[in-house]
């Protein structure tokens, strides 16, 4: 007997305070032209955290409206992942604190830091599971809030990030067709340096005399990323096209990974997608690393833009570096 993974209920969180890019002008040299025509950011969703929005709230409500949405019972999961470069804390783990939260009592849970490639790398491990036999349903998370991570005196980095989460149940099926068809994940730490958050953990912890705080935010190399996002998520998308001997014109929608309009223009535009066939809004919420593609994927889906048997193809690309795409049909 195969089996195979199936997507049947997805969900996002997302603070309720707005930032929008005038509010940056009071703080840093900035306009709401640059960041929008750079960009193609209006504003973005930070968590207040005295109203109680950190990474496992915004987990939460994502997981909550997937779980609902899959008609399962948290209990029926057998695996949560939560994909995150921010934590609630280093331990107990995100996943383990919504395990907690959600009584998803026959769930093992765990964290995995792949940046902005979170997301897909959890979706790719849930669903070896789940196509090995050993659980029946999981739920991916994709949760930040970078806005604790971004140095706010550095305008080419904090205007582009936000906060948000969003999550996906995964079933078992053995129906080969209404499944993740197939997933590529590629690493490249060689070229770590171009994104990254360099002091505050074991290279550097904060107890050292050269520990920098400014150097425990994101920083990063904004043009050599741009070309890489790009040309990494054509080759991705391109890869599992080839897997499953489909064209692009088999495909009934993309979803690319929410970092910059102008990036996601250049990966349709060379992949040859018309815009209307792709999701897209980093103009209300920035760039949330792990979570744009769930977030995205619940969006489309809520939205009926995608509906069950349209083929979807997802691609990512992160700090550190990852990337990688998944096709998937509903
Ligand atoms: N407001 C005004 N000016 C700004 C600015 C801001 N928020 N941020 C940077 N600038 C300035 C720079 O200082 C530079 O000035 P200079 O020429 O006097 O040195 C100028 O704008 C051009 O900077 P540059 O970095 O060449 O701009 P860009 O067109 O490459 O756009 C990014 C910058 C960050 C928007 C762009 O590189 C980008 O989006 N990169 C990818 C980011 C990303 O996706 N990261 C996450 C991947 S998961």
């Amino acid at each position: 007997m195969s089996y195979y993974s199936r997507i049947i209920g997805t969900g996002k969180g997302l603070p309720e305070t707005v930032m929008t890019n005038k509010d940056f002008e009071s703080f840093i040299d900035t306009s709401d032209e640059w960041i929008r025509t750079r960009t193609g950011i209006s504003e973005r969703r930070i968590a207040n955290y005295e109203k109680g929005e950190t990474t496992l709230s915004l987990s939460r409500l994502a997981a909550l409206q997937a779980i609902e949405k899959a008609g399962i019972s948290p209990q029926d999961l057998g695996l949560i992942i939560v994909g995150s470069v921010t934590p609630e804390s280093v331990m107990p783990t995100t996943a383990n604190s919504l395990q907690r939260d959600l009584g998803a009592v026959n769930a093992f849970s765990f964290d995995l830091q792949a940046a902005c490639s979170g997301f897909l790398y959890g979706l790719s491990i849930a669903d070896q599971y789940i196509r090995s036999g050993t659980i029946k349903t999981a739920l991916v998370v994709g949760a930040e809030t970078l806005s604790t991570l971004v140095n706010w005196q550095d305008r080419s980095t904090c205007i582009l990030f936000g906060d948000g989460a969003g999550a996906a149940v995964l079933t078992r099926s053995e129906d080969k067709t209404h499944a993740i068809l197939s997933t590529r994940l590629y690493s490249d730490g060689t070229r770590g340096d171009l994104l990254k958050v360099s002091h505050g953990y074991a290279a550097c912890p904060p107890w050292r005399a050269d520990y920098r705080p400014s150097e425990h935010k994101i920083q990063m190399q904004g043009s050599d990323i741009f070309k890489l996002a790009v040309r990494n998520m054509v080759e991705a998308s391109n890869k599992v096209l080839e897997d499953n001997q489909l064209t692009i014109k088999d495909v009934d929608f993309f979803i690319f990974h929410q970092a910059n309009i102008r990036i996601i223009e250049m990966c349709a535009k060379t992949l040859n997608v018309p815009l209307e066939k792709t999701w897209i809004n980093v103009d209300k919420y920035g760039n949330t690393s792990a979570a744009t593609l769930p977030i995205c994927l619940d969006e489309a889906w809520r939205a009926n833009a995608i509906k069950p048997g349209d083929k979807v193809l997802m691609a990512t690309f992160g700090g550190g570096i990852t990337w990688g795409a998944t096709l998937i049909q509903l």
